[in-house]
């Protein structure tokens, strides 16, 4: 006999919870961001707490759910979804890049590198 227990969290049901954390945490570092544009200061502190919730909650742990578990069991049942799955493997490199950079800044503006904090998106790379 097959059930479900209904006191259990089904593992889609934690992905979408995770969503909704990862959409706050983009509302917070898009808000950081419209600061910084603005010439306001950001507390280095408040950035380098979002790097590591992107490092370490993100990416350690909700794509490695994504990438190592769900897309794994999925793959094959829906063309489409497969698609979407590949673009969202391309989208999770594309962000750790963006995390390694930011980090690297961060580590340059420490060394007085920078005479103020990187912006998100430097003219170098527009
Ligand atoms: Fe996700």
């Amino acid at each position: 006999m097959h059930y479900i227990d209904s006191n259990v969290k089904r593992a889609t049901d934690d992905l979408r919870d995770d969503h909704k954390i990862v959409k706050r945490l983009r509302n917070i570092a898009k808000k950081c961001s419209d600061n910084i544009y603005a010439g306001h200061d950001i507390p280095f502190d408040d950035i380098k707490n979002i790097i590591v919730v992107i490092e370490e909650f993100i990416d350690r742990c909700h794509h490695s759910k994504e990438e190592c578990a769900y897309f794994p069991t999925t793959k094959g049942n829906d063309p489409t979804m497969d698609e979407e799955a590949r673009a969202l493997i391309i989208e999770h490199e594309f962000g750790r890049r963006i995390a390694r950079f930011i980090d690297k800044s961060f580590g340059h503006y420490r060394e007085n590198k920078d005479a103020r904090e990187p912006r998100a998106f430097p003219e170098s790379i527009r």
